[in-house]
């Protein structure tokens, strides 16, 4: 495990991610829980959950974005049609930031930097489908903290250079499981444009066809200097 500098990272399975500042700041992602057949059974969330980011507009990253913005009274980031979106099924007034690509938004001790994903956002809205505006993925700056990003859903494209020159990116929670984004192969070259020490792998194995393996993307960054982080949902990494 890398320093994580008293952050601590809870992967929830699929891209869930829960973040926890050494200030207490605490930081939800892609909130995936009823339906999400890799959710740690009996996990608890905290009560205080500051921040909700959303990358975009699918349901296995926003179907509980609306029950935990009600329950837990966070701030809702993402792309502005999203959160648009999202207030228009109760997420209160001054609750939600939209922003949009190279956009950032501080609070407490933590900078969000919206960034490009490569993938689609449309959100199912009943019996419409509904324009999401386009996926991202954040950039997280935490104060004496490390820099992480999350990707969102996203194969690798070559700007990730960017990411890394313009934010140093530490740790990456990058999507491996091929079918909706890129695989192990993609997701190695996308850790190597990032330049980032360490990989968390997310959006595998949770339905049949996400078959990249932690295994797989750990054989192709061998001798890169790049560590995979092997983990179970629900254990949190400090
Ligand atoms: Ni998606
Ligand atoms: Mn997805």
């Amino acid at each position: 495990m890398p320093d994580l500098k008293g952050t601590s990272i809870t992967w929830l399975g699929h891209a869930t991610v829960l973040i926890t500042t050494p200030k207490g700041t605490t930081i939800l992602i892609d909130p995936f829980i009823e339906q999400n057949p890799k959710y740690p059974k009996d996990y608890r969330l905290p009560e205080k959950i500051d921040l909700l980011l959303i990358t975009h507009g699918h349901m296995d990253h926003i179907a509980d974005a609306v029950p935990v913005a009600k329950k837990h009274g966070p701030i809702a980031i993402g792309m502005v049609e999203l959160i648009d979106w999202l207030q228009s099924k109760g997420v209160k007034e001054g609750k939600g930031i939209g922003m949009n690509f190279g956009g950032s938004h501080q609070h407490a001790d933590v900078t969000l930097t919206l960034t490009e994903a490569r993938h689609s956002s449309s959100i199912t809205d009943g019996d419409k489908t509904l324009y999401g505006g386009n996926p991202a993925g954040f950039v997280i700056a935490i104060d004496n903290g490390p820099v992480l990003y999350h990707a969102g859903d996203t194969t690798v494209f070559s700007d990730m250079q960017l990411i890394r020159d313009l934010y140093h990116p530490e740790l990456a929670m990058l999507p491996i499981g091929d079918h909706y984004t890129m695989g192990p192969k993609a997701a190695a070259l996308a850790a190597k444009f990032l330049g980032v020490k360490t990989v968390l792998p997310i959006h595998f194995g949770t339905f049949p066809p996400l078959v990249g393996t932690p295994a797989q993307l750990e054989k192709e960054l061998a001798g890169s200097g790049v560590t995979v982080i092997h983990t179970d949902p629900g254990k949190t990494l400090s």
